[in-house]
């Protein structure tokens, strides 16, 4: 299924009340992972990027790309969106970046074209895994790495879309999450544990970590209502794969 025309519109369409309600919090300081806005200093999921050749896969307005540039490394922001470029294009700082816009799951860069592919719910829950990780593998180059942050199955599996909110009794079956539909023909991607590894090794990727990032209680999901509110405390909500090419 090729969902990319329907998330373009989706992404177009949101763009701008998306960032007047989430910047302030994931734009507020560099490297913050995910819903619950952990930095990545207390993670350690991406290491030092100096120097080294970075794509962030669906940059959005470009909160983590500009950081990432501002600390020395060669950044190119990719999105699919055109008005989420231009809001990354708008807060872009002393740091300038390239902003190319194109689809996860069809990279427009040459093999061996990057030393780390990375994304915060960005292109790998956006485009289908089985095509978009192949295709970061691609450009990578040999000790490269791919860092992805996207939602759990936990999470996704407790989702009660009635009461729209993430709740502690499973709604929906683990296996064949596959596909979230998210209005008008866009949709987003969520696989197994056993897919994901499978997919990652398929791409010839070896698999380093996963993180379960864990918010401190009382910490606030900027995106979700969660019942109970320090649900993200007790399971977990998010999955940080870092994984290097070989
Ligand atoms: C939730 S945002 C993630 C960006 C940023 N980390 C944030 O938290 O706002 C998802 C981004 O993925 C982009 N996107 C959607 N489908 C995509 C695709 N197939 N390839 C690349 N980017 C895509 C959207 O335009 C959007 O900017």
């Amino acid at each position: 299924m090729d969902s990319i025309p329907a998330n373009r519109r989706l992404w177009n369409q949101i763009s701008s009340a998306y960032q007047h309600e989430h910047d302030p919090r994931i734009g507020a300081t560099p490297r913050l992972w995910g819903m619950y806005s952990i930095p990545d200093a207390h993670l350690h999921a991406l290491g030092d990027v100096t120097g080294k050749r970075v794509l962030e896969l669906g940059c959005g307005a470009g909160q983590w790309s500009r950081a990432l540039a501002a600390e020395g490394a060669t950044v190119v922001g990719l999105d699919l969106s055109e008005a989420q470029l231009t809001a990354a294009a708008r807060a872009m700082g002393a740091a300038r970046y390239p902003l190319v816009q194109g689809a996860a799951e069809q990279l427009p860069f040459a093999a061996d074209s990057f030393d780390l592919v990375f994304c915060d719910f960005g292109g790998l829950s956006w485009a289908p895994p089985h095509l978009a990780v192949p295709q970061a593998a691609r450009v990578l180059g040999r000790g490269g790495r791919l860092v992805f942050n996207v939602a759990s199955p936990w999470f996704e599996a407790c989702y009660d879309e009635a009461a729209s909110r993430v709740t502690t009794t499973l709604q929906r079956d683990y296996f064949g999450l596959n596909t979230i539909a998210e209005g008008d023909g866009a949709t987003s991607y969520q696989l197994t544990y056993g897919d994901w590894v499978k997919v990652l090794r398929g791409a010839g990727l070896i698999i380093d970590d996963l993180i379960e990032p864990r918010p401190e209680l009382g910490t606030p999901n900027g995106y979700n209502e969660t019942d109970p509110p320090d649900w993200a405390h007790r399971w977990p909500a998010e999955l940080l794969w870092v994984t290097h090419k070989p």
